[in-house]
């Protein structure tokens, strides 16, 4: 074999050596027009190991990334920064600061020194635009004597002028809120918990304002609010809307393990926040992203647009992220994504609010010959396919695809599997390959890795499954044709596919023998006339 290793994602955030799990302590830089990111680092090894670190990295296009070194590091070595996050003290409520630090920079970052004793949260301060950190003299500020309490993530709450704290009691299913006027004092207001999935634990817990997008699919909230009324008193009080848009709060709190794809995952529940309490509008939990590898969602403080709320996630999943076949380095980031609240039908008596990602990526196709295949109003044959090879020059290993099928469902006989699917092949290793498609007895769109790198798939039963993302019709027309969409990018080891216009995700890594060289791809489908490509686009993507 050539090479047994990965190539390391472009588009998405990566370690430059070692060990790299939660995104922490994200924060934009309104001075410089720059993204920090931090993260759970170990740069001595590549699997999770104490003592246990904040890398950095920076970035004006949220795609790429500049590794910038460490900010935070642990007192003891059999201990670890554990995440946490950041905030801009702009009014220097912490009189941390004094005038030589430009308001915009005012970065205080609060995190979980865990240590085999115990967990507490430590505040930490910057000078330096972000880039180290000076730890309180009185950490820590809080303790509960807990080896289990971790994962700060402090907002700014306008409506009571108060930081507000969000921190898992990890196995006992809470998240505890806790208020503050200057980051140091803080005052336990109420706890969330027993709520949703619950897993083994609660970790990286998070609150969001994130503004509803009206007008999906013909729907207004008008519709939405009939069914449900705290919904409905919701919105139609003044705490839904800050004058232009109409907003709701979004509580995430990420489990592991126990997350119905297995291993770790991300939920959220969607509500009112009043300073104190949160309370969700149902107690239906959702999970962010359907795939394998998307967990401890974190979302950004602040941002260039200042109603987009951008989140990332560490794009892999405990049950093998320490195994996955990288050399020197492991782990990525997802995709930065911007989420907003949108109208969501499945059908005409639930409508309901459903958070919607949509990924940020500054890369356009690639002019060169062969790099681009646009084709609409294709009817699917078993005897036809569509493919594409990209030569090497041209192979930046970063694709994207948007796929638009109908479905015509008399064309089927139920009896046997029904489906198209769009192999994306390794350069050297045929028999490896990524198998996406839609299965019409499922419903379901699936997502195959069991012919990727053999070597590895053949160790990890987890990694193997063929996945199902139960999918609702973008649109659907009298004569029974149902519409769906999917738009999907590749990086390397990495695919997130956005259904509907991001009203569902789902993430999964995967793993060639080759480097993960991509030689191109090609469809297939085992029913004749069954399904029609309205439109299909695959691009080959550069700067
Ligand atoms: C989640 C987590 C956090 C903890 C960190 C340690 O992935 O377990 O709860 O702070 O990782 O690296």
């Amino acid at each position: 074999k050539t090479d047994l290793y990965a190539g390391r994602p472009v588009a998405h955030l990566t370690p430059p050596e070692g060990w790299m799990n939660d995104p922490n302590g994200l924060w934009y830089d309104e001075k410089e027009d720059l993204y920090h990111a931090y993260f759970q680092y170990n740069p001595n090894g590549t699997v999770w190991a104490l003592p246990l670190y904040w890398g950095h990295s920076v970035s004006s296009d949220l795609t790429n990334w500049l590794y910038q070194g460490i900010a935070i590091a642990p007192e003891r070595d059999d201990s670890g920064a554990y995440s946490g996050s950041a905030v801009v003290d702009y009014n220097n409520t912490s009189g941390f600061f004094n005038d030589s630090v430009d308001p915009r920079q005012r970065v205080v970052a609060m995190w979980t020194y865990n240590t085999p004793e115990k967990e507490t949260q430590y505040v930490s301060y910057s000078v330096d635009g972000g880039n180290t950190f000076i730890s309180y003299e009185n950490n820590p500020v809080l303790d509960i004597n807990s080896t289990q309490y971790r994962d700060p993530k402090v907002i700014w709450h306008e409506e009571s002028n108060k930081w507000i704290l969000t921190v898992a009691h990890s196995q006992k299913y809470e998240i505890l809120i806790y208020s503050s006027p200057n980051l140091k004092d803080w005052k336990l207001e109420s706890s969330f918990g027993d709520q949703g999935y619950l897993g083994y634990q609660y970790e990286c817990p998070g609150l969001a304002k994130v503004p509803v997008v009206e007008g999906e699919n013909g729907l207004t909230l008008s519709n939405l609010t009939s069914n449900n009324t705290s919904v409905n008193n919701y919105f139609n009080s003044s705490a839904s809307s800050n004058g232009k848009v109409k907003e709701a709060w979004v509580l995430f709190i990420s489990i592991n393990p126990g997350a119905p794809q297995g291993g770790s995952a991300t939920q959220y529940f969607i509500g009112d926040f009043n300073g104190t309490h949160f309370v969700p509008f149902t107690t239906q939990t959702r999970f962010i992203d359907m795939g394998k590898d998307y967990y401890a969602l974190q979302c950004f403080f602040n941002s260039r647009n200042k109603n987009d709320v951008l989140s990332i996630a560490w794009a892999s999943n405990w049950q093998y992220g320490s195994l996955v076949p990288t050399d020197g380095w492991r782990s990525s980031m997802s995709l930065v994504r911007n989420l907003t609240l949108k109208e969501w039908a499945p059908n005409p008596e639930s409508v309901q609010l459903n958070l919607n990602s949509e990924p940020i990526l500054n890369m356009k196709p690639s002019k060169a010959k062969n790099a681009s295949t646009e084709l609409t109003d294709v009817l699917l044959t078993t005897k036809d396919s569509i493919s594409a090879n990209f030569a090497p020059r041209m192979n930046t290993g970063v694709y994207d695809f948007e796929i638009v099928w109908s479905v015509n469902k008399n064309a089927f006989n139920n009896s046997r599997l029904n489906e198209w699917t769009l192999y994306i092949d390794s350069q050297d290793y045929y028999a490896e390959y990524l198998a996406l498609g839609y299965d019409t007895t499922a419903g379901a769109f699936y997502i195959d890795r069991g012919n990727s790198y053999n070597d590895f798939v053949s160790l990890n039963p987890f990694f193997n499954n063929r996945e199902s993302i139960s999918l609702e019709p973008y649109s659907t027309s009298t004569n029974g044709t149902n519409t769906y969409k999917v738009y999907g990018v590749i990086d390397q080891n990495i695919v997130e596919l956005y259904f509907n216009d991001g009203s569902i995700v789902s993430t999964n890594l995967f793993f060639f023998s080759d480097h993960n060289q991509i030689r191109g791809f090609e469809t297939y489908t085992n029913v004749d006339g069954g399904f029609k490509f309205d439109s299909f686009k695959f691009h080959v993507l550069n700067f």
